[in-house]
């Protein structure tokens, strides 16, 4: 499809992903590319415009990540970010040394409001600054557009090339005014008219899928998170009953969500597709026992799923298509997109399963970031509650039990679990924290219970604020909110006497707690 593009060249910074998150939030379709990728490709792709990212090198230093200093002629306007804005600049002339005062955090920049890029920006803004070099003296034929104190050139631009460079990251949320000059540039600059619409992309791709599919079968792997079913149900929307999704129930999953998923994706729900619904919850729990380790148990629930779903597939036989519900993110993760590159092999990409019978794969929601494939979830229909589920793990509440897993536990850590969830969304925080759980520490100790002595376990509360689950921030919640949740969890949920709340950030820690 002929849709325009605004191309993220990465030098490998930590924010590139949310740089192509924000120019997409501003209705404009944004692709992350490795800063190696040749020039005459980015030139047959047809950019309305190039974004250079940050990255961790000095531009000056010899082997640092470098582009085609003829990426500059190109004549597509060219937006640079902190190191992309200092490679600009050494590239073409300009001088970028060791800052003599190291920036870092939320600083006042002040800005030339006559400048495209600003317009609309306040004069004094907050931007988030972290660098250690600085450009000391613009290219020539750039004038600068932005400064503070220790930055005599915060930005700049040389406006008849369309080039500008920002030494700051406006798609940082602490950058106030971050989107704005983002979406400057992509209008006010680029041109862009602004195509990138979840309504014409879910329409667009049920289309092509169902070109490609035509009379062919295809089979989905449905978890009931929200990936895989947005997935399903643009390909239900699609080819109907020629889909077929099994869903396997581990066990492990989250109080009732077993039957809802049933009850979305089930006969009785609204998408005719052929479903199958495998209770698999005794094998899992056979092979778990007695296992402590947490990589151990990790890969036994991964292969008794495959082994389950194996199974399933073999009685459907061959089929012409698997759906897999790979998103943008696993694609740039797993290094075919920009520079972040192979940070992890995602299960998802690249490697194809060989115990199912199948043609080719499908992968509905590759082009998609996680906000974009609920939105896409909200534009097909699929209820509020299953689009703005949580992130939950494959290997499930396996891996939210610390030690040996057995159905007991998964009952208790179910039950607070479901407590806890309730409780936060009578708050009105379900939306505001970025992941929130209840975990089974492995740790029992003494309580009274009316006259009773206790010796029960203790559940772990935690609560995280992340922009890329890479690094996380443990959630302040109300203390009356977390008092509350800790009342209902020792009287309602048998075999807990004890509630604690995880402060701990990642890192050191890691989000889930295993
Ligand atoms: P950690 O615990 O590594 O989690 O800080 C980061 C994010 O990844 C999720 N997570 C997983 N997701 N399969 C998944 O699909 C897994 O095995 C897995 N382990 C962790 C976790 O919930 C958090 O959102």
């Amino acid at each position: 499809m002929n849709r325009e593009k605004i191309l993220v060249i990465d030098f490998g910074g930590q924010y590139n992903q949310l740089v192509a998150r924000r120019v997409r939030e501003c209705n404009v379709y944004c692709e992350i590319y490795s800063y190696k990728t040749d020039l005459e490709k980015i030139r047959e792709m047809k950019p309305k415009g190039i974004i250079l990212t940050g990255g961790p090198n000095s531009c000056y230093e010899e082997g640092a990540a470098a582009c085609d200093p003829a990426l500059f002629e190109l004549g597509i306007p060219i937006l640079g970010l902190c190191y992309g804005a200092q490679l600009m600049m050494h590239t073409l002339g300009g001088h970028v040394c060791i800052a003599p005062v190291r920036e870092y955090g939320k600083i006042e920049v002040t800005v030339d409001r006559s400048s495209r890029l600003f317009g609309d920006v306040s004069e004094k803004t907050i931007c988030w600054m972290s660098h250690n070099d600085y450009i000391e003296t613009a290219a020539p034929g750039f004038e600068t557009i932005a400064y503070t104190p220790d930055c005599p050139v915060a930005a700049a631009q040389w406006e008849e090339r369309q080039l500008y460079a920002i030494q700051f990251h406006p798609e940082v949320l602490h950058t106030v005014e971050g989107t704005k000059m983002l979406s400057n540039f992509v209008y006010q600059v680029c041109g862009c008219s602004g195509d990138w619409r979840m309504d014409a992309f879910v329409e667009n791709s049920i289309r092509s899928i169902r070109e490609r599919v035509g009379s062919g079968k295809a089979l989905c792997a449905l978890s009931g998170g929200v990936d895989s079913s947005v997935a399903a149900v643009m390909m239900a929307k699609a080819v109907g009953d020629q889909l077929t999704c099994v869903f396997v129930d581990h066990g492990l999953l989250r109080k009732n969500e077993g039957d809802e998923v049933e009850e979305v994706f089930g006969p009785n729900g609204p998408y005719h597709l052929n479903f199958i619904r495998v209770n698999a919850q005794e094998r899992f729990y056979e092979k778990l026992k007695g296992v402590e380790e947490p990589e151990k148990k990790r890969k036994i629930i991964g292969e008794e799923f495959i082994r389950v779903f194996e199974e399933q597939a073999k009685k459907i036989g061959a089929v012409d298509f698997l759906v897999q519900g790979t998103i943008y993110p696993d694609v740039v993760e797993s290094g075919l997109g920009g520079e972040s590159a192979v940070i992890k092999s995602h299960h998802n990409v690249g490697g194809l399963p060989d115990y199912v019978d199948f043609k080719e794969i499908i992968e509905p929601l590759r082009d998609l970031f996680k906000d974009e494939v609920r939105k896409a979830g909200l534009e097909l229909g699929i209820p509020e509650k299953l689009v703005y589920r949580q992130p939950f793990p494959g290997p499930g509440l396996g891996i939210r039990i610390v030690g040996e897993v057995t159905a007991e536990k998964v009952r208790m850590v179910q039950e607070a679990d479901a407590i806890y969830r309730e409780e936060i969304a009578k708050a009105g925080l379900d939306r505001s924290i970025g992941q929130y759980f209840a975990a089974l520490t492995n740790m029992r100790s003494v309580g009274v219970m009316g006259d009773e002595r206790t010796y029960d376990y203790a559940v772990a509360l935690r609560a995280v604020n992340t922009i890329d689950f890479m690094t996380a921030e443990t959630a302040e919640i109300p203390f009356e909110v977390l008092v509350k949740v800790m009342n209902r969890v020792i009287n309602e949920v048998k075999g807990i006497n004890r509630v604690l709340y995880d402060l701990t950030s990642k890192p050191p820690g890691t989000i889930e707690f295993e």
